[in-house]
């Protein structure tokens, strides 16, 4: 009986002075361990004689809850002392910014659509769209491009399966052969159909040829641009074009070169070109190509809208006349924000997005406005 009470309090004694919590351990394992002191003298129980058991088992076991609860309660203490300590050592500064949120990023090419929207809408141009999934009259025959043109064949065309009707026709909307529009002219001729004269439209979109390398692939963008009115003329379609490319590259020494060229639905056609100067290597557009150091870049398809286009449109040629211009949207976007393959743009690589995207808080402006700079 001595023994236990002097057992007990020392055991106490010691729990009460352990300095951490590896000291604890060490005595519960001194006392409570399977070799543990307690633990030994409640084996001897097994060899005593029944009576003396019955006095000692109940003395031992107590003594065994009593040094449990004290190392359980030791325990507590020196955690909640340790979660004061650290609650006093640390502090919250609230005032901190929270982490940035991940956010995606805006595509160069939707970037540079919204750009272009920006551009024309200052210059009184809205945006019209037309289907991807196009019938061959709106994308070549009624673009002056009949069945037997050799510009069709120029297209690289991705045309849908025929499928020969029961009457041998061809399905389609009206019997008419599907493919995946070549460019993004077939809307100019569905603006004049479904909103007549005076038209004054961009149309931005995905185009699709079959073709592939660094500067090519088999989908890419285009912008349309057709203006339909009374005394339109090709100086119109110059000031427009130089306007949109000054405020589009942010550069008023841009200089336009305009060439004689040949598409069906314009008449006369030009292709512009602009001057570029050769710094380090690299293109940078300004000042005339003629200049030493210097060069043009061919850079979009224009023209007067030939007037077999208008009148298939449905309108008078005779009343309206209008000009047209069809410009690659990621070419665009190439020369502006210094990418050089075509490709990339498509892959979906995230370190690219990242690299050449735009903060969906960034919104297209113009510094100054169209003509605000001059
Ligand atoms: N559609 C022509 C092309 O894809 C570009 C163009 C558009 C030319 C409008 C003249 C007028 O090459």
């Amino acid at each position: 009986m001595e023994d236990f009470r002097t057992l007990e309090d020392q055991a106490r004694d010691r729990i009460g002075a352990a300095g951490d919590l590896a000291a604890l351990e060490a005595l519960r394992v001194e006392y409570l361990g399977k070799q543990g002191s307690v633990s030994l003298l409640l084996k001897t129980l097994g060899a005593m004689a029944p009576d003396e058991r019955q006095d000692k088992a109940p003395k031992i076991q107590a003594m065994r809850q009593a040094v449990s609860d004290a190392l359980a309660e030791r325990k507590a203490a020196m955690e909640a002392a340790e979660l004061e300590r650290r609650l006093a050592a640390e502090t919250l500064d609230l005032s901190l910014p929270a982490p940035e949120a991940p956010k995606g990023s805006v595509h160069p090419v939707s970037q540079v659509m919204d750009e272009l929207a920006e551009i024309f809408a200052d210059m009184g141009f809205a945006v019209a769209t037309g289907p991807e999934i196009e019938d061959d009259w709106h994308n070549f025959t009624a673009l002056n491009m009949p069945e037997s043109h050799p510009a069709r064949a120029m297209h690289d065309t991705f045309y849908f399966p025929e499928h020969e009707g029961a009457q041998g026709q061809q399905e389609g909307a009206q019997g008419l052969r599907m493919l995946l529009r070549t460019h993004t002219s077939p809307v100019q001729v569905r603006t004049m159909m479904s909103q007549g004269a005076p038209a004054r439209i961009i149309a931005p979109g995905r185009v699709y040829r079959s073709d592939s390398d660094a500067t090519h692939t088999p989908m890419f963008h285009q912008v349309e641009g057709l203006v339909i009115d009374r005394g339109i003329h090709l100086g119109h379609l110059k000031w427009t074009l130089e306007t949109f490319l000054k405020a589009f590259f942010e550069r008023e020494d841009i200089v336009l070169r305009l060439r004689p060229s040949y598409f069906p639905f314009t008449e006369p056609s030009v292709e512009a070109d602009v001057g570029f100067a050769l710094e380090n290597g690299k293109r940078v557009l300004g000042g005339s190509g003629d200049a030493p150091g210097h060069g043009w870049m061919e850079l979009l398809g224009s023209g007067m809208v030939n007037r077999r286009v208008i009148e298939m449109s449905g309108l008078d040629p005779d009343q309206w006349q209008g000009f047209a211009f069809g410009v690659g949207v990621d070419r665009l976007a190439m020369l502006k924000y210094g990418m050089d393959d075509l490709r990339a743009f498509f892959d979906g690589d995230v370190r690219w997005l990242r690299h050449y995207g735009f903060s969906p808080f960034d919104q297209p402006t113009l510094s100054a406005g169209v003509g605000a700079r001059t």
